[in-house]
Order: structure tokens, then sequence, then C-alpha cells
């Protein structure tokens, strides 16, 4: 990262506006550098070290964010789409222009724990097939789940479109007409959980993550709501080494 940067864009990253609106407020002099009035804009500050202030309010000036999310069925994991309502649409307006986007996805269908960051390459890291980042769902599932299924999901499965899938665990909670299970899985193919489930001729009816690395979804949080990531949480992920 550079050591300076545009006071301007350092301002509009820490949401004070656009950069024409930051102008006019540096203009009219409402921002301080080191204490000092500055009327240009375009002036390069190292937001770390140099203490900028607007309207007196000191900017606590950061270049990342780490959200978890609890997500709720019927938004899909996107930044933008022409239907549905993505994961973007329910961040706080307070992270709004970090420009976050989904580390990874789920199904429109899916609920449970997303990652959102602005942080490219933490996503791409844990995004990585490479990196085996374990993954963690709860589903209920039409029809009873058997200690065979528990065998033959430990092995892989062959999928619909003959890809093996990596051992994964499956523990049963509940075998009945309607089961309950946890599954956790090392990598993140399309519909993974589901096609695991089909190929052994069952039936995902609900799906939830509940985690991603050693990152717990929080109960706390309602369906559709966010929260930073803890310090703790942020280094075990930025700490994952599962290569096999
Ligand atoms: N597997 C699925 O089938 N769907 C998801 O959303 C995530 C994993």
């Amino acid at each position: 990262m550079a050591d300076t940067q545009r006071l301007d864009k350092i301002l509009s990253n820490s949401g004070f506006g656009t950069r024409k609106e930051i102008k006019q407020m540096v203009r009219v002099g409402q921002v301080t550098v080191d204490g000092r009035v500055v009327k240009d804009s375009s002036m390069h500050v190292n937001p770390y070290q140099n203490e900028v202030m607007v309207n007196g309010q000191k900017v606590e000036y950061r270049e990342f964010v780490y959200l978890m999310m609890n997500k709720p069925a019927g938004v899909v994991s996107a930044t933008w789409d022409n239907k549905f309502k993505t994961v973007v649409d329910l961040v706080p307006e307070a992270y709004r222009h970090f420009d976050v986007f989904p580390v990874g996805r789920l199904d429109r269908d899916t609920e449970g724990l997303l990652l959102l960051t602005n942080d490219g390459q933490l996503a791409h890291d844990l995004l990585s097939p490479k990196k085996h980042v374990p993954k963690t769902y709860y589903a209920k599932v039409d029809g009873k789940i058997s200690q065979t299924d528990v065998e033959v999901f430990k092995k892989g499965v062959g999928l619909d479109d003959g890809y093996e899938t990596l051992p994964a665990q499956l523990v049963i909670l509940k075998s009945e007409e309607q089961s309950e299970i946890e599954l956790t899985i090392v990598e993140g193919k399309f519909h993974q959980v589901k096609r695991m489930f089909e190929a052994v001729g069952k039936k995902v009816t609900y799906l939830q993550r509940i985690t991603m690395g050693a990152v717990d979804l929080d109960r706390g949080l309602e369906l559709g709501a966010c929260r930073e990531l803890t310090h703790r949480e942020l280094d075990e992920l930025k700490n994952i080494d599962n290569e096999l």
C-alpha cells in the first residue's frame, strides 16, 4: 500500500461523500490535517500517520472491512442482480462505501454464514481450491440417513457430472422421514451439498451454513443482519492453512 494517498480519496473511502462533495468541504475549511486547515483536496497525506479531521471529528481510516452476515433465504450472493435482492443490498449504510462483496456463494434458498469484505486477497485465499477451507452445513433432508451414507461421504461421493468429491464428514443429528444432519466439506462445487445428497438418493429441503474455517455463525445475528468479524475471527481466517 502506498504510504500516502490523496486526501479526497481517503475521505471518500471513509464515507464522507463523493470527491466533488469533499472538494467543496475542503474548500470551505471543514477539513484539517495535523491541526491545520487545508484547502487542496488533492494533497497527499498518510492516513495512518497524519491526523485528518472533518468538522473536528477524527477520521479513523481503514482500507478493509470484514463482515459476517446471517444470510436469509431469497437473496442472492452477488453484488448485483436484475431480479432478486442481493446480500449487498442488506449491508448496513455505514459499510456501503467499502464496496464489499460476498466471499463465495450460497444458493438463493440457503441461509447462514456468509462473509463479505472488500479485501480481494483474503477472499481469493479463502476460495482457493488449494486451501481446502472446511465449511460445515446444517441440513434437513427428506428420508432416513444411514451409517452407510456416513461411510460413502467419508470416501467421497460421485456427483452427477462425474466429479468425485473429497472426503466429507457427515454427522447424523436425527434420522427419520425427515432427517437432520451436519456435513463438513472442504471444497465448494456448485450446489455441492444438495448434489452430494442427490447422489445417495436424498433431497435437501433446508440448508444453512454454520461454520467457515474456525469461524462460527453468530447465533445472535438475526437473518439479514451482519456484524464485523472480531480480531480473533479474522486472524483465524487469515491463518487457515489446510493444504491436503
Ligand atoms: N451446497 C449447496 O448445495 N448449496 C449451498 O448454498 C452451499 C453448499
